[in-house]
């Protein structure tokens, strides 16, 4: 391998929930993997990483908890920050976007761009929520999905059927803030016309060439980041805005920008350069030299991402790096696939994830069991699965059997045979000498294979060593050649130990808390890759061996699955609903309220129309009860009443309220009443 220089980036998570599995396999582990092979290979490498912590997914995490946006990204900050580090994600910097460094390098990064004319202004209606005085991001509007018919769609996207979306193609649109329809409001932004910049990035991306100047090897690109950027090329880039409407974020810097932020997918990027100042200025380095283009450097620029962020990386921020000027574009884009767990989608609300903090605090010593079986289903082309029997097989069958075992003989026979010391070496006969061949084979085999991302097959390569450490055991059985044979022993151990030697510094870049445990019982420090192992010392003392990989139970699979069933799987009742602050709950006002009068409404067979006395008024209110209710049936009941839920039209009747019904599994209604006998006005609460 040339020598080369690397900055290496690991897309920044979501400061608002806490790390699982999904996100491991998807982006840190493959980076972490390629990052140690860099460094056993001994390439100057800088890997960079941090939390992202604006946009709506913070504010609206925030919203959930009752909580402000800066508590909830110093809560999980805090918590993602250690889980990479027991994790041994080896982050030369892990920083954060709140950081006022960060706020300066994407500010002034924003300033610099808008000086040179980069972007359009433009002014656009936007939905406005009248009652919170103020603009709603994206993911602040539901509505009904125009293509699927979802209720819940976002207004950047419905998780239903995954189409993206804008609020303006929601049908009925909602703001999440008020319950009520927004209204459109002139606002003014910055945007990136994109569209100006489809011919240099459709060189780059299909030829790797920049204004005539060969970039990067495009056989090294994904076909998927490749195909996916055409696909959004072919279709025409649109302008994006670079600026919200928010009071959470970067202010854009410049005059009458009040309640403005910098679009939280301009500044995210930006903190890998934000990161690398941090982490230059605390080692003494110039950070330009780890992002900027001269013509002595050779430094290579990859972002490891998962596949939604693939626009974002090989497109807008490519756009953004050229018009500032005097950065290097991306070398490689690696993205990868989605992890699902036991036959389902990663979700947060229904709990259906392995979080790993909790996973480390479990099972400490089992990091490598864990990114072992990570690795071997890396979702490097198609998304993969997790499941706790194929982790469980994959640890027992594998690394303990294969691995482990090897390591395991190869130490003890050499304490029994030889009091712990490495036998001088024979002559060797053909099958070793056709081991050191294969060996070697392995080892270039997995430095190609990690050169082009693929760290699924070089771990098996990994693998390949063990398996034949142990088909050479067993073939040449030192157990019986001791007494049949024992001038051909302290060869067949020496080779052993030099084949145990090679897996512990193949193993490295997988497997780093195993290879450690290998080299302490070889007692031998930690060998490079960039350079062939020197030959064992003759009479150097091994020490004990000591068990590297335990068996998992049957017990541990069942315990984990059943952690991931809802708390009452018998019944038919939906899940609780995320918790809400209390200050939720007070702004409903709830009342008794007794029927007066009701109908049925025209042409509508569930409609009920009711004149209810609430106590301190008579009102209106459309229920949808027609068919568990008569009207005769209802007048004079005395029901719950949510009074202050926003006026809407049901049949061209303005409904004031709503009846609070309980509904069971089968989905009949029942009016709650109350047990002394309350009627119209007592409040809720
Ligand atoms: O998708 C995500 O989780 C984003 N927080 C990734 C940001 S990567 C980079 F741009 F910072
Ligand atoms: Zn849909």
């Amino acid at each position: 391998m040339q020598k080369s220089s690397y900055t290496v980036t690991a897309a920044l998570p979501y400061a608002n929930g806490p790390l699982h599995l999904g996100h491991i396999a998807g982006v840190y582990l493959p980076a972490d993997i390629f990052v140690r092979f860099l460094r056993l290979m001994e390439q100057d490498v800088l890997f960079i990483c941090g939390s992202d912590e604006h946009g709506a997914a913070i504010t609206l995490r925030a919203k959930k908890e009752g909580i402000s946006p800066q508590e909830i990204v110093d809560k999980y900050h805090h918590l993602i920050e250690k889980t990479f580090a027991d994790f041994g994600i080896g982050f030369d910097v892990y920083h954060r976007t709140s950081d006022p460094l960060h706020h300066k390098t994407s500010s002034d990064f924003f300033k610099v761009l808008h000086e040179k004319g980069v972007f359009t202004q433009e002014v656009s209606n936007q939905f406005y929520d009248q009652d919170f005085e103020q603009f709603l991001a994206d993911r602040y509007i539901t509505g009904t999905c125009p293509k699927c018919q979802f209720e819940g769609a976002y207004g950047d996207q419905c998780e239903r059927c995954g189409t993206d979306l804008s609020p303006s193609d929601l049908i009925n649109p909602l703001s999440t803030l008020s319950g009520k329809t927004p209204q459109l409001k002139e606002t003014s932004h910055w945007f990136l016309p994109m569209n100006e910049h489809e011919t240099w990035l459709t060189e780059w991306i299909q030829k790797g060439i920049l204004e005539g100047v060969p970039q990067h090897d495009v056989s090294a690109w994904k076909n998927q980041v490749i195909g996916q950027c055409m696909s959004w090329i072919n279709a025409g880039l649109k302008p994006r805005a670079m600026t919200r409407d928010l009071d959470w974020g970067v202010p854009v810097p410049l005059p009458n920008a009040e309640g403005k932020v910098l679009y939280v997918w301009l500044d995210a990027p930006i903190g890998y350069i934000s990161a690398t100042k941090a982490w230059a200025e605390k080692n003494g380095k110039d950070w330009k030299s780890y992002w900027g283009k001269t013509e002595a450097s050779e430094r290579k620029l990859v972002h490891f991402i998962g596949k939604d962020n693939i626009v974002f990386h090989a497109i807008i921020f490519p756009i953004l790096l050229k018009a500032h000027g005097n950065f290097i574009l991306p070398d490689n884009v690696p993205a990868y696939e989605f992890l699902n767990l036991e036959g389902d989608k990663f979700s947060t609300s229904r709990n259906w994830a392995v979080w790993l903090h909790e996973y480390l605090a479990e099972y400490p010593s089992k990091v490598d069991e864990l990114k072992y079986v990570l690795t071997s289903i890396a979702p490097e082309n198609k998304d993969a699965e997790f499941t706790w029997a194929d982790y469980q097989v994959r640890i027992n069958s594998e690394l303990a059997d294969i691995l482990g075992n090897f390591v395991n003989r190869t130490v003890v026979l050499t304490h029994k045979y030889y009091e712990g010391q490495v036998p001088p070496c024979g002559p060797l006969m053909p099958v070793e000498e056709a081991l050191q061949k294969k060996l070697r084979e392995i080892e270039l085999r997995i430095i190609a294979l990690l050169t082009d991302y693929k760290i699924r097959e070089a771990q098996q390569e990994m693998m390949g060593i063990a398996r034949l450490g142990n088909k050479y055991l067993a073939d040449e059985e030192p157990w019986k050649k001791i007494k049949t044979d024992p001038s051909r022993v302290p060869t067949i151990l020496y080779t052993s130990i030099h084949i145990t030697r090679e897996l512990a510094r193949m193993a490295q870049a997988f497997l780093p808390n195993t290879a450690a445990k290998i080299y302490h019982m070889l007692n031998l420090p930690n060998d490079s890759w960039s350079q062939p192992v020197e030959s064992l010392p003759v009479g150097h003392v091994l020490n004990p061996a000591v068990i590297l990989f335990e068996k998992i139970t049957d017990e541990v699979v069942a315990y984990e699955k059943a952690k991931l069933i809802p708390p009452s799987p018998q019944s038919p009742y939906p899940m609780m609903k995320d918790l809400i602050p209390f200050d939720d709950f007070v702004k409903m006002d709830i009342r008794l309220g007794t029927v007066k009068q009701a109908q049925k409404m025209e042409n509508a067979d569930k409609l009920l129309l009711l004149t209810v006395d609430t106590g301190i008024d008579e009102r209106t209110i459309v229920s949808g009860i027609a068919q568990h209710y008569t009207p005769e049936e209802m007048v004079n009941k005395t029901v719950v009443v949510l009074m202050n839920l926003a006026p809407r039209k049901i049949r061209g009747v303005e409904s004031n309220g709503m009846l609070l019904m309980a509904e069971d599994h089968e989905g009949k209604l029942s009016a709650l009443v109350s047990d002394k006998g309350f009627e119209a006005g007592p409040t809720i609460g």
